[in-house]
């Protein structure tokens, strides 16, 4: 019948048309999380990525992981490119904790979960989720072990931060300056390089503002090459009684390398203790070579794990279980938070190579 005959043809075209699309990935391209992460240029969310890539392995949905690039303009486009691809969770770690409101309240709008992952975003209502280490600790246990190798008698002490556009460079500064502060204000440790601490150091805790000023002196951006110049324009300036044996607030491991290379080379410096945090494979190695004296491990596998079964319980419909919180400015936003571990020569063994972490051969001990 002729009628019959339309619709069977109607149905052939429709099919094919529809294999067609598939074969040229059009079907195939709905993904169900899309993850986006700050930057390639920094080993630390290589690392995510990688530890992502592993985790994937085990999950029946599809998953799409971009970079920003360290612009909340690229990030954006991400954003858009992933609502497009029909995704449900966005698991997001912003360059910029108050640009990225943008995007995740488009995403919102859309009505897709956002986590964010690692780092906050800031001052606005369209964040479900935040997945974190505890990072207030991360700088309390940097700030410790400079307590715990400290010579103590007004001891030179450089501090340095993040970036003021990551939350996590408060809560580590914040987590530091509790350790530190009491030794600042009995003269045990002498602050050497930003004249906004020193103004501060009887105060036990900080507002946001007063961080942001001490913050803004001695901020590394995160970029090795920041933290270089700064390093190289303190030890010019300082005087011989602010060298010696010092130590440094080194904020994480990509620019402790650079801030301790720095100091290596002044002849003034007899030691130096430096933190980091990351466990970068670099720092890895510089820690066994004796350059870096410490780094906070923040197991990425866990991290991952938190946010990935948060998304599949989105994506299946259950509650996710979130019993911390993190104010954002705006909002208390459900929080799932790890612990760190604070390693050196005598650890590092143990929990970076025993526990499977790195493969122990991969590094050399000149
Ligand atoms: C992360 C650190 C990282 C830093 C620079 C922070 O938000 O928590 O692990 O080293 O950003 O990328």
């Amino acid at each position: 019948m002729r009628t019959g005959f339309r619709i069977t043809a109607i149905a052939l075209v429709v099919a094919l048309f529809g294999a067609l699309l598939a074969a040229c990935g059009g079907g195939g391209n709905k993904v169900d999380i899309g993850i986006v992460l700050p930057t390639k240029d920094e080993q630390r969310w290589v690392q995510d990525e990688q530890r992502f890539k592993e985790a994937l392995a085990d999950t029946k949905y599809k998953v799409e992981i971009l970079f920003s690039q360290g612009s909340s303009a690229k990030e954006k486009e991400n954003v858009e490119t992933l609502i497009n691809r029909g995704i449900k969770v966005l698991i997001i770690c912003p360059p910029d904790g108050d640009a990225a409101a943008a995007s995740a309240e488009l995403a919102k709008k859309e009505g897709i979960t956002v986590i964010a992952y690692d780092r906050l975003i800031t001052n606005t209502d369209a964040v479900d989720y935040y997945v974190t280490f505890d990072s207030v600790a991360v700088g309390a246990a940097q700030a410790q072990y400079l307590v715990d190798h400290m010579k103590g008698g007004g001891q030179p002490v450089y501090l340095y931060a993040g970036a003021a556009s990551d939350n996590n460079s408060f809560l580590f500064f914040e987590g530091a300056w509790k350790v530190l502060q009491p030794y600042f204000a009995d003269g045990t440790l002498r602050i050497a390089n930003s004249s906004e601490a020193e103004a501060l150091k009887d105060k036990a805790e900080l507002t946001r503002e007063e961080m942001s000023r001490i913050i803004g002196q001695v901020t590394t951006n995160w970029d090795p090459n920041e933290a270089k110049n700064k390093a190289q324009t303190h030890l010019t300036a300082a005087s011989d009684d602010l060298k010696g044996d010092v130590l440094i607030l080194g904020p994480n491991d990509h620019t402790a390398r650079a801030i301790a290379d720095v100091f290596s080379t002044d002849s003034a410096i007899t030691s130096y203790v430096v933190t980091g945090q990351d466990a970068d494979k670099a720092s890895v190695e510089y820690i066994l070579d004796g350059k870096q004296s410490m780094t906070v491990f923040k197991d990425v596998r866990q991290l991952v794990k938190d946010a990935m079964s948060l998304a599949v319980d989105i994506l299946e419909k259950r509650t996710p279980n979130a019993t911390g919180s993190y104010f954002n400015g705006k909002i208390d936003v459900k929080a799932i938070q790890t612990d760190v571990i604070s390693v050196d020569q005598s650890n590092i063994k143990k929990e970076l190579f025993d526990s499977g972490y790195y493969d122990e051969s991969e590094f050399v001990k000149s």
